[in-house]
């Protein structure tokens, strides 16, 4: 267990549910708002949280979420908020089925060095099939679950490698003697893999945190596993503190079978708060957002998860449709999930579609309720932190004036930065040069 608990928060424009944005408190045009992603990252470094978090995806289509059609690219605005912040940890998801690992390398290394070391990265391997339209490719060339998850680890293998082209001290810059770097400082990579082929050496030095925090969201056991060999975080969301603390021990017990520390992989449930003067004033803004969301929204929310499906062609008060493997090739921890909850609760699909698009949260009520379960599910082994995925802006307020003194005077939150870069934050080792060891 770590020092202290984790905080972060996932700045997500008009809102992760598809009608926050409809809230008269939200701004309607927050994802594409420089002001708002200031405002958040700004609110949450107030708070002295750990890391913000953009979270992204490269496949649209007109039923999507009103944030996916018209948001910021993710290293794009944390360049942006390295300027406008000091000490928060700026993490961004980048996809590994659909990028390059030398230009990808590259702008997590440029992001490390112009905010001195606060730079993470959330490895998604791109759950909708519909992406490959987007790169050039066929439907048919989008790889499966399990290649997606292969490649994963080769990309992250590529990055690593490339962030160690330079040691920390190459670059010895003498104007007298005419030498700019030491040559013996220098190391070329030469991967080639099943499938990926990178020379190397990368064009940028080597960055202050050696290498970005890594992080990674999928807990299908493909995930899971990946997890556990190459990520230093992971998030999830689960709402049950049961559920919580089994992936948990799962996430733990298979670092330790990996060869790792089990406390080298920090566990961060995703969490959105709301915050009320007593209990049924946190239910009544419950009630407020959901009322927002009409069932042909919710059904277009419940589609994405299953490629893009489209749940409308079903009677809503029949049990959830027999849909067979949809979905076990996109977000299938997800997808696994929902089917086998529709099947165990006997689940209409009307029903379905409605908790997925207007979840309950049990961090619903006064600050100390709040602060209480934080704690509660700290010390229970359930998560080494919380990600804050905040309804509306005033959340995110509340949480940061109402909720974080009370985890601060209980002893479990930092009061003040204690370093300077995302690895401090995380107590997180700096990462050494390791040799090199392909040539
Ligand atoms: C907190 C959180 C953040 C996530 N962020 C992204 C993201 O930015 N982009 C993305 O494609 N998937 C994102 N995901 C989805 C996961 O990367 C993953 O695809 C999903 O959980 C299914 O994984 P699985 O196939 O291993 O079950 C996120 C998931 C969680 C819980």
């Amino acid at each position: 267990m770590r020092k202290q608990l984790k905080l972060g928060t996932m700045i997500h424009g008009a809102g992760e549910k598809i009608s926050d944005w409809r809230h008269p408190a939200m701004p309607a045009d927050a994802s594409v708002s420089f002001d708002f992603y200031k405002q958040q990252a700004q609110t949450s470094e107030r708070g002295k949280f750990d890391f913000v978090f953009i979270a992204d995806a490269l496949y649209i289509n007109e039923k999507s979420n009103p944030h996916y059609l018209n948001r910021f690219e993710p290293l794009t605005i944390l360049s942006a908020l390295a300027a406008v912040t000091s000490n928060i940890g700026l993490v961004s998801t980048l996809s590994t089925t659909y990028s390059e690992p030398f230009s990808a390398a590259r702008q997590f290394a440029s992001l490390d060095m112009l905010s001195g070391g606060r730079a993470g990265w959330n490895v998604v391997t791109s759950g909708l099939e519909k992406t490959a339209l987007n790169f050039s490719k066929q439907l048919d060339d989008h790889p499966s679950h399990a290649e997606r998850y292969r490649m994963a680890a080769e990309f992250v293998h590529v990055m690593k490698g490339l962030w160690n082209s330079w040691e920390d001290d190459a670059f010895v810059r003498d104007k007298e003697s005419g030498q700019f770097f030491d040559p013996a400082k220098l190391h070329t990579l030469n991967h080639q893999g099943e499938f990926f082929s990178v020379q190397g050496p990368l064009n940028i030095g080597r960055s202050p945190q050696g290498q970005p925090v890594i992080f990674q969201a999928g807990s299908s056991k493909d995930g899971i596993a990946f997890s556990a060999q190459q990520a230093d975080a992971v998030f999830a969301i689960m709402p049950r503190i049961e559920e919580a603390t089994q992936y948990y021990k799962n996430v733990k017990e298979q670092a330790h079978l990996s060869g790792r520390e089990p406390s080298d992989v920090l566990v961060l449930q995703g969490i959105s708060p709301i915050i009320g003067e007593t209990a049924e004033d946190a239910e009544r803004k419950y009630q407020e957002l959901a009322s927002l969301v009409t069932t042909e929204q919710a059904l277009a929310f419940l589609g994405r998860l299953f490629e893009h499906h489209d749940f409308s062609q079903y009677p809503l008060d029949e049990p959830f449709p027999d849909i067979g493997t949809i979905g076990k090739n996109s977000f299938q921890s997800d997808t696994d999930r929902i089917k086998r909850a529709s099947l165990k609760e006997n689940l209409s699909l009307r029903q379905v579609a409605l908790r997925e698009a207007t979840p309950r949260t049990p961090f619903m009520g006064t600050p100390e309720h709040v602060a209480n379960l934080i704690e509660s599910w700290y010390q229970q082994h359930a998560a080494d932190g919380f990600m804050i995925i905040a309804n509306l802006p005033s959340e995110l307020e509340a949480f940061v004036d109402r909720v974080v003194p009370i985890l601060q005077t209980r002893g479990i939150f930092r009061a003040e930065y204690e370093g300077s870069t995302l690895r401090d934050h995380l107590e997180l080792p700096y990462v050494a040069k390791q040799q090199s060891v392909e040539r």
